[in-house]
């Protein structure tokens, strides 16, 4: 298994580009199964649950196509030859559980196995199966997989109130609810930005779709949706992550394509901190003059608030901040698994249930630390770029998941970091 090793070198300064964001590609993807046209997606990051969501998608009969370097996809779902997602491929990305609500529309059938279980808590899938119930589909959970049925008409319109706010089960019940006979209105619907990319990709294939981005969706169904050729919304957590590198080591870096409304709760917590952040023609430029940063306490919410796939690598600016700062994680329960890590470089943190205390110390050490999901390991990388000395982070593998080109992003603004074959 690689690893990455990196040895705090200073400040960093120069431009970092920023990826189209994984989990909008990631939805958009699945999309494709809602039409016989072809769909183009343009500015995909090149990642391997990208290519985990591409097997599932070639294993239902969909062709999918990498060019451009794996920039642009080409779709299409013309002959969908199997309605059953195999747990092999599910079992590797939650994710997958996005070809639900699109097989079920369109072929009026679908069999899933149900994603496993997830190192970040217990992230159960039944607000995804009672939007669906909700618009008429009969569903039976046998052998671990969801055997899903619409009614004899296809899926009806409804209305769905979800109890609380899932980025996925919005999703799954905006794509399915394109061509429900009948208006479904979302109520309590997530409103994260990849919501957003998805609904008007949706509506450039011919959806009808009002309130994407307020936490009421309505959605007329239509009887068929055509193709359509768009450009994935930019990464706001890759975005957020390579921000808060100059933050941690001080210097001065724009991250290209970057924009401050789509990370705008992030952007007022590095402001508290002393963290100056500023929107240029090119993107987010973010500099930090001499001194430690300020404790801050961070609360994570759904969009708009602070994202909890920030959580990980904003804890690992705060362990080295002048005073203490508390952090609270609100959307999964075991969210914290970064933080023994980050105490084996000298962090000072108490976890106490949903709450981090951190306080912070004057220098992070080197050590040897080790990835638990993907989020979390790069914030070992970060702390790396702070800490005396070499930090060695092994089960690399979380990382690929989510980042495409760590090592020659950060090399190219000046950090010192290399990444070891099968160390
Ligand atoms: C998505 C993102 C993930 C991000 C998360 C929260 C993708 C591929 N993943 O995950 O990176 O961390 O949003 O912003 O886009 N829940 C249920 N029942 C359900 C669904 C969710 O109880 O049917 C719970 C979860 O356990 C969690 C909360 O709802 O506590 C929010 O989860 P959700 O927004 O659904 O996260 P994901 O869509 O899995």
């Amino acid at each position: 298994m690689d690893s990455i090793v990196v040895t705090g070198n200073g400040t960093l300064s120069g431009e970092i580009p920023i990826a189209g964001a994984k989990n909008a590609c990631l939805t958009l993807m699945p999309a494709t199964l809602l039409s016989e046209d072809p769909l183009t997606l343009t500015n995909a990051p090149r990642l391997s649950d990208i290519r985990t969501m591409t097997e599932l998608l070639r294993s239902l009969g969909a062709e999918v196509q990498s060019l451009q370097d794996g920039q642009v996809l080409a779709l299409s779902s013309h002959d969908l030859n199997n309605l059953t997602a195999d747990y092999d491929i599910v079992r590797k990305m939650r994710a997958s559980i996005l070809v639900l609500g699109p097989m079920l529309a369109r072929a009026g059938k679908a069999v899933v196995s149900l994603p496993g279980g997830c190192a970040i808590g217990a992230r159960p899938v039944d607000l995804h199966l009672k939007a669906l119930e909700a618009m008429g589909a009969e569903l039976e959970l046998r052998d671990g997989y969801v055997h899903a049925k619409a009614p004899s008409g296809g899926l009806k319109g409804a209305v769905v109130e979800f109890p609380f706010v899932s980025v996925g089960a919005t999703e799954n019940a905006l794509m399915a609810a394109t061509l429900a006979r009948g208006t479904t209105v979302l109520k309590n619907a997530a409103r994260e930005p990849e919501i957003v990319d998805l609904a008007q990709c949706l509506q450039k294939m011919g959806a009808r779709i009002s309130g994407e981005g307020t936490s009421e969706i309505t959605i007329e169904g239509v009887d068929r949706l055509g193709g359509a050729t768009h450009r994935v919304v930019t990464d706001r957590i890759e975005l957020g992550t390579y921000m808060l590198a100059p933050a941690i080591c001080g210097g001065d870096v724009t991250c290209l394509g970057g924009r401050i409304d789509l990370l705008a709760a992030f952007c007022e917590k590095l402001d508290a901190a002393g963290i100056s952040v500023e929107e240029t023609a090119k993107g987010l430029r973010v500099t930090r003059g001499n001194g430690r940063v300020r404790a801050v306490d961070v609360t994570t919410d759904p969009y708009p608030g602070f994202p909890t796939d920030l959580q990980a690598q904003m804890m690992a600016l705060l362990c080295t901040a002048e005073g203490t700062s508390v952090l609270e994680e609100k959307i999964f329960e075991n969210r914290f698994m970064h933080a023994p890590e980050l105490m084996r470089m000298g962090a000072q943190i108490d976890v106490q249930g949903g709450h981090a205390t951190v306080t912070g110390v004057e220098k992070l050490r080197g050590a040897p630390v080790m990835a638990t999901d993907l989020r979390a390991s790069v914030s070992l990388i970060l702390a790396g770029l702070a800490a005396e000395g070499e930090t060695v982070v092994s089960r690399v593998y979380h990382l690929d998941r989510g980042y495409e080109h760590v090592v020659r992003k950060l090399s190219g603004v000046g950090a010192k970091i290399e990444r070891i074959k099968g160390a």
